[in-house]
């Protein structure tokens, strides 16, 4: 996976903070913002919550009213939920309505025995007995399962038959979480997880016949509600690192591929997010605009799918939803959390015809300020588990913070001499030796475990 690249080069693109008004889609008001409250011509700021105004096109129609700051240990704050298997529990930690189109709303969210299996072997594996038993909770977290090869589509088969018979027994209505992760030339800025197909070998046709495995096994269970995550990191790719010819060269197959997926899983009623990198990504003001306009031509040129939901954002990333404040490594980006890059990208996303709701990522997101570089995404060394699934997420663009990144499994080999090694993986603040992408890593888990926060 590759999160970042290019960032610095573009960081420098951005002109000093001297403007006299902020520019269109740039914050412009909100609990703890210092900054420019008006906007620039042929924009007005309009409130979007207590926390951020934005400069939208056109006449505001709600005036903003930037509140003075009192303290910034006023920003919202998650609480735990607690691992207990669902997305729908937990204390609510605002007043924020949910979405009435929320898929998440009213759904079981299935654990995949696949990941519950894992962890169970890997708790196993503790010696001290405090650890051991926080580990075992972990089992009963839902994360995603991850369908990175085309001989695991049989395996979705098996577990929506699961998931309809769970529901069928117990009246309960079951959601099942994955992510569409196939793409040919997959991973084109980096190497950890180049995947299985090439573009110069049939690859788009390869990913076509992946998709149409994925449908037929979804079509069988109507009951059983499907979730997906639709190809982490590709199209931010496409925003930021064109300048890397084998990005260049996907360009095309990126994105006749992820509309086919689109308009197929559609067909089959898959709510989709598509994958929106994060903050230190595309949450820069210069890269803002040109990620809203590929996710909404992208989309309208799919037909507006109506199961496409929005968009997902930190998949696999360390960022906090909410950062009590900024890290060090964030200066220079305003968004420098995933609520502050939503809040940003939201409304530039509705305004071109796309209404976007969000998934945040927050499975490895416990522990802040523990990277060298914002752009780490290796492994990062010290990382806890994060907040718990909730659909009580604080705003109403949040349709549910989720697990997508299933904790334990690695990000890339610091093997130096294997295919897939990737230098991030090398880098002084990523956990090493470290395997294979996607492969179980021990060490790691038990350090995400013991640094989970809230605690286990
Ligand atoms: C790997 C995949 C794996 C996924 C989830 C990615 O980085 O490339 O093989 O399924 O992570 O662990």
């Amino acid at each position: 996976m590759f999160r970042f690249a290019a960032l610095l080069a573009l960081a420098s693109l951005i002109p000093a903070f001297v403007e006299a008004a902020a520019p269109l889609y740039g914050q412009c008001g909100g609990i703890g913002w210092n900054g420019d409250t008006t906007c620039v011509s042929g924009a007005s700021c309009s409130k979007l919550n207590d926390y951020y105004s934005q400069c939208l096109p056109g006449s505001a129609t709600t005036p903003s009213t930037t509140t003075t700051r009192t303290s910034t240990s006023t920003t919202t704050t998650r609480t735990s939920t607690g691992g207990t298997g669902t997305g729908t529990s937990s204390a609510p930690t605002s007043t924020a309505t949910p979405d009435a189109g929320n898929p998440f709303t009213g759904y079981t969210i299935y654990l995949t025995p696949y990941y519950a299996d894992e962890v169970k072997a890997a708790a196993n594996a503790i010696t001290d007995s405090t650890q051991k038993a926080k580990a075992l909770t972990v089992a009963n977290i839902p994360t995603f399962t991850w369908f990175d090869v085309i001989a695991k589509t049989p395996t979705l088969g098996t577990y929506l038959a699961d998931a309809d018979a769970k529901s069928k027994a117990s009246g309960q209505k079951y959601l099942v979480q994955i992510v569409v992760y196939d793409l040919p030339d997959r991973d084109c800025a980096a190497l950890a997880s180049n995947g299985e197909f090439s573009i110069a070998n049939n690859g788009l046709a390869n990913y076509k016949t992946y998709i149409d495995q994925l449908v037929a096994q979804i079509k069988q269970y109507p009951n059983v509600r499907v979730v997906a995550v639709i190809e982490p990191d590709s199209l931010a790719n496409l925003v930021t690192n064109l300048n890397v010819a084998k990005c260049s060269g996907a360009q095309a197959a990126y994105k006749s591929g992820v509309t086919y997926a689109m308009q197929q899983l559609n067909a089959v009623g898959v709510y989709m997010y598509l994958d929106a990198g994060h903050a230190g990504w595309l949450g820069w003001p210069a890269n803002l605009t040109p990620a809203a306009q590929l996710f909404a031509q992208l989309y309208k040129d799919a037909g507006s799918p109506k199961f496409v939901r929005g968009l997902a954002t930190n998949v696999a990333n360390y960022n906090a939803l909410s950062a009590a404040s900024p890290d060090p490594i964030t200066q220079g980006n305003n968004n420098y959390d995933e609520i502050h890059y939503i809040n940003a990208l939201g409304p530039a996303l509705s305004s071109q015809g796309f209404p976007a709701h969000f998934i945040v990522d927050q499975g490895r997101s416990g522990v802040q300020n523990i990277r060298s570089q914002w752009g780490d995404w290796c492994n990062v060394k010290g990382a806890g588990f994060g907040t718990r699934p909730t659909t009580n997420t604080g705003s109403s663009l949040i349709d549910a913070i989720v697990w997508v990144k299933p904790g334990g499994e690695c990000d890339g080999t610091s093997n130096t001499s294997a295919a897939r090694y990737d230098s991030h993986c090398g880098l002084s603040d990523a956990a090493q030796p470290a395997p294979e992408a996607g492969t179980w890593f021990q060490a790691y888990f038990e350090t995400l475990v013991k640094n989970a926060s809230p605690a286990l």
